[in-house]
Formats: C-alpha cells, sequence, structure tokens
C-alpha cells in the first residue's frame, strides 16, 4: 500500500490548509461536519454498495470515519485503504482505526492527483474528497487507472450554493463586508466545495479521465449545522467559502468580525428548530461511474 507522497506544485497551498487551519476545524467541528454529511454518504453507499471482499479506495478520506465504514462493508476478506494529502489526517485515522481494532483497514499520505497506487481496487468511493484537487482530470484518471476493468467509482459532492443555502447566506453576509484580499499569506483550500456542482463539468471531468457508465442522482436532506446558534455561527465562520475570505484577511479585519458574526446569527435564525438546535437543508450529488472492462 505504498502510495506515493509527491504533492503536485497546485496542491501544495491546499495540502498546508487541509493539514494546518482546516485539519484544526475539522477536529473541533467533526461531530458537526461528518454528521451533516453522513446521511448524503449512507444514500451513496445504500444505491451503490461495495461488494463483500472487494478491495476498496476512499479517495480524500479525511479521518478515515468513511474508510473504516467502507472496511466493515467489505467484511474481513476485503480491505478498505484510504488515502488523503493531509499528514496530520492520516494520523488520526490511523490512530483511531488501531484503537478500534480494524484490521482490514490501511491509509496514507498522497496527492491523489500524482499518486501512482501500487495496488488495484475493486471500487473507490469519495465522500466530499474529490473537490479539492487543482486537476480533477489527472486525480480522478490516477484512480481509474488504479480500478480492476469494470471497477466503480462512487462520489459524494455538494450540488450548487443555491441549494445549500446555510454555507450560501454566510457567503453572502461576507460579501457584504469583504471581498477576497489582493494579497494574503494563509493557504486555501483549492478550487472549493462547489467545484462539482455543475452536473455537465463533472460528467466532462470523468468522461475525460476514462470513466464509463457516468451516473449523476441528486439527494436533498437536512443538515445539522449546530446543536445551537452560536455553534452554526462559529462553524460557518470557521470552514466554507465565507471562512475562507476570513482566513486570507487574517487579522487585518479583527474589528470586522463581531459585526459579522452578529448579521450571520440574524441569517441563520430562521434555521433554528423547537430545542434551539439549527438545521437547514442540503444538497449533493451521488456521482457513479465505472472503469471500462
Ligand atoms: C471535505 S474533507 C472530506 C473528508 C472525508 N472524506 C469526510 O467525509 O469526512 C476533504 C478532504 O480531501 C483531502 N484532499 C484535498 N486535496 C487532496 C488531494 N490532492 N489528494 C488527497 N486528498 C486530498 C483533504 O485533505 C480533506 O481531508
Amino acid at each position: 500500500m505504498g502510495d506515493e507522497v509527491r504533492i503536485v506544485e497546485d496542491n501544495v497551498d491546499a495540502t498546508e490548509a487541509w493539514n494546518g487551519p482546516l485539519f484544526d476545524v475539522w477536529m473541533e467541528f467533526r461531530e458537526i461536519l461528518t454528521g451533516g454529511v453522513c446521511g448524503h454518504g449512507e444514500h451513496a453507499l445504500a444505491l451503490e454498495p461495495p461488494r463483500e471482499g472487494d478491495r476498496v479506495l476512499d479517495i480524500g478520506c479525511g479521518l478515515g470515519d468513511t474508510t473504516v465504514r467502507l472496511a466493515q462493508q467489505v467484511g474481513a476478506g476485503g480491505h478498505a485503504h484510504g488515502v488523503d494529502v493531509a499528514p496530520r489526517m492520516i494520523k488520526t485515522a490511523v490512530d483511531e482505526a488501531a484503537e478500534a481494532g480494524i484490521h482490514n483497514v490501511t491509509f496514507a499520505t498522497c496527492d491523489v492527483e500524482s499518486a501512482t497506487f501500487q495496488d488495484t481496487f475493486d471500487y473507490a468511493f469519495s465522500r466530499m474528497g474529490t473537490m479539492f484537487f487543482a486537476r480533477p482530470v489527472a486525480a480522478l484518471r490516477n484512480v481509474r487507472e488504479a480500478l480492476a476493468p469494470g471497477g466503480r467509482l462512487n462520489m459524494v459532492v455538494w450540488r450548487r450554493k443555491l441549494d445549500n443555502e446555510f454555507l450560501h447566506r454566510a457567503e453572502l453576509v461576507v460579501a457584504e463586508y469583504l471581498e477576497e484580499p489582493e494579497d494574503y499569506d494563509a493557504p486555501r483550500c483549492g478550487p472549493g466545495p462547489f467545484s462539482m456542482a455543475n452536473a455537465d463539468t463533472v460528467t466532462d471531468v470523468l468522461r475525460a479521465a476514462g470513466y464509463e457508465n457516468i451516473r449523476l442522482g441528486r439527494v436533498d436532506l437536512p443538515y445539522k449545522v449546530g446543536d445551537d446558534l452560536e455553534q452554526a455561527v462559529a462553524m460557518n465562520l470557521a470552514i466554507g467559502p465565507a471562512a475562507e475570505v476570513l482566513r486570507l484577511w487574517g487579522d487585518r479585519v479583527d474589528e470586522l468580525r463581531p459585526k459579522i458574526a452578529a448579521d450571520l446569527r440574524a441569517a441563520l435564525a430562521d434555521y433554528v428548530v423547537t430545542g434551539g438546535a439549527v438545521f437547514a437543508s442540503s444538497s449533493t450529488w451521488i456521482v457513479t461511474a465505472a472503469a471500462p472492462r
């Protein structure tokens, strides 16, 4: 499972972001972030499950929650291999899987865009891990080359911003105050969470990467944005398109942050349900495709 660890120049910035500030945010808001996308991932797995005994690749696996889930699905005769460009994500995934006593799982740090996988897989899965490559065709071609003939790809990606309004509202609030700065030191997360929102674009990317039988299915589910409004505001100020603009500005806009937080509180208030938790609608594509036979 010794995948190549070479990060292409275009992904160096994103790697720094995912291994640095976004790793910290992911740990802090883990329950909300992974809880929110869990239902979408489960839909994808129900629609196109791996088979018992399959060798499975989990692309951009983050902390390895889905890799462990896949390992359980394929059973002791199968294997799940999670890859992520952020070494801190992988270290946590390795430690947690070992602690949980999961034996049919491995992890490796690698940039999928430059990886040459040493193994062949029957099935590749990704929950929100394929939207951040600088060159998605190159990355998904590498995955396709690692699939056995007829091997399947199953990935979950965000649909358009307008149908994920809780993220979009935050972006609009920040835009009232700030555009992206021209100069900044903070790393960016790559093309961003909505880079595969357009069905035609994803289809073209997968076709160019050599896949067949490309299908997209829309899934809409409620997303818990926070246990309460404060957490929902904090989460939106920590990750997502609005948060990235703030991160790029850094401490140059400290005096604006309380005003932005107050506006965001007002913008998200109608998502609060009885009991105080914050629920919004969320929308993804479940994208399935296959390597040619
Ligand atoms: C939104 S997170 C999703 C994590 C996980 N799949 C989940 O659902 O919890 C995106 C992940 O993609 C990873 N990633 C971004 N660019 C990558 C690349 N070029 N190669 C491998 N992983 C990458 C990030 O490090 C991050 O962990």
